[in-house]
């Protein structure tokens, strides 16, 4: 069985990122999300509340399975019998660090990394910044799946 990997925070998921894992699901038999990040970063979602909003965006997608992680993803990878970690790029800013951590990944482990290039209606999405301009009261409505805009709404006008 060919399984591949998105890993990412998620905080929370956006249309670029469903745009990435959908297309990942055409090419490979089975796709893991995998829900990780810095534990020393705040993030405004929960990882469980993080997996659930991506469960529920990706529920038509039937070889799509979410799952969490901490630690290394070379240790996930190999856990879980994934041999390729897939990631979208958006733009050259983010080719630096991917590269490093590709690279890093391989050399260490043997896990390859498989870059896709986002699409450009996407390009400039980031979750950050869907995060602030939803707190400031803009429309993020074409921008984030459904249930993820009912929980920012929600979520970012808490006091
Ligand atoms: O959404 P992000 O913040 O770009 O996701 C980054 C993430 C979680 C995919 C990346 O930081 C990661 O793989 N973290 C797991 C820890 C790890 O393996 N670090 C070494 C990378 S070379």
């Amino acid at each position: 069985m060919r399984r591949v990997v998105c890993p990412g925070s998620f905080d929370p998921v956006t249309n670029g990122h469903l745009d990435i894992i959908s297309r990942a699901a055409q090419l490979y038999d089975e796709v893991v999300v995998a829900v990780g990040g810095n534990p020393a970063k705040s993030t405004l979602f929960t990882p469980a509340e993080r997996v659930d909003l991506i469960r529920e965006a990706t529920r038509k997608l039937d070889n799509v399975r979410v799952d969490q992680f901490s630690g290394l993803i070379v240790d996930f990878c190999r856990t879980n019998d994934i041999s390729a970690i897939v990631k979208g790029l958006r733009a050259v800013t983010d080719f630096d660090y991917e590269m490093q951590m590709a690279q890093m990944n391989y050399s260490q482990a043997g896990v390859e990394t498989l870059f896709m290039t986002t699409n450009p209606l996407y390009a400039f999405l980031s979750s950050s910044l869907v995060k602030e301009f939803c707190k400031f009261g803009g429309d993020v409505s074409g921008l984030v799946p459904p249930t993820v805009l009912d929980r920012l709404a929600g979520r970012l006008t808490q006091p």
